[in-house]
């Protein structure tokens, strides 16, 4: 066994995940991988909590036992059109090279800043740890190691409050951190024992996007169906002014 192999078997310690591990990803992820572990971010990768076309989601653990999530975004197979539309027009990311790599990189940087914008005001989203090439490490959403179902696998108990924190958390995303999701609905937003977490941040854009306003239409859209599924009467129009009549109380 060389010396590399036994790194990845430190690091990923299951054989099966540890196949997955190398069908997917390339050289320069796993050198991101082993450099992030090596300062301390996590210890081993434990399994796959979900693969989605742009990337695998897994559980990790620290040295002292702590849960993390760590998102590795794939370089091959993600939809370059699809990412560049989200990239393109946002001026925190200007003059990214076009290529799929840098591409990627930068979609890691960018949900890793979405994050930490989003945390300062005030909306509920798993704490951005550190990012790394196409691996950004995150607070792990879950309870006794296991991953939290999203709304749409588990309705809140109490929809007129499920209502009025979506609404609030809207505010603060549209008038305090002045982004737009961009790929809101129940799907993306999970439920910790009631503790509602958005998730998925790595294609919001600032509201001076050029579509910042047809997403920010889309996001609206999609909650107001949602209520509607579970018994609160709700439109896109009535939705909005909701969300609009918070602007005084997040408007800096
Ligand atoms: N911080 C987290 N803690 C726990 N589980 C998470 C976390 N982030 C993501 N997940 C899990 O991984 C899944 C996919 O995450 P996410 O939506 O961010 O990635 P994605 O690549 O857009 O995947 P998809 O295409 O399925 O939406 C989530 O539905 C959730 O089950
Ligand atoms: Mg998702």
């Amino acid at each position: 066994m060389d010396k590399e192999e036994f790194s990845m078997m430190k690091l990923v310690p299951d054989e099966e995940q540890r196949r997955v591990f190398a069908k997917v990803f390339d050289r320069q992820t796993i050198l991101a991988v082993h450099a992030l572990a090596s300062k301390g971010y996590f210890k081993v990768l434990e399994f796959v909590v979900s693969t989605g076309k742009e990337g695998h989601v897994f559980r990790a653990m620290d040295a002292a036992g702590n849960f993390r999530a760590v998102k590795i975004y794939k370089i091959e197979t993600t939809d370059f059109k699809h990412m560049s539309k989200y990239v393109d027009g946002d001026v925190r990311f200007q003059g990214i090279k076009n290529n799929r790599r840098d591409l990627v990189y930068a979609w890691t940087r960018k949900e890793f800043r979405n994050l930490n914008e989003l945390n300062k005001a005030g909306v509920r989203v798993p704490l951005p740890i550190a990012s790394k090439a196409n691996v950004l490490v995150m607070e792990f959403i879950g309870e006794k190691g296991e991953a939290s179902p999203p709304l749409k696998e588990k309705y809140a108990e109490n929809a007129e409050k499920l209502h009025a924190t979506l609404v609030d958390f809207m505010a603060r995303m549209h008038f305090k951190a002045r982004l737009v999701h961009a790929d809101l609905s129940e799907y993306n937003i999970l439920n910790k024992s009631e503790e509602i977490v958005v998730i998925d941040c790595g294609q919001a854009v600032p509201t001076t996007h050029p579509y910042a306003k047809s997403f920010f239409e889309r996001d609206v859209r999609n909650l107001s169906n949602y209520l509607n599924k579970i018994g609160i009467k709700s439109t896109p129009e009535s939705l909005t002014e909701e969300i609009r009549a918070k602007k005084g109380e997040f408007s800096k």
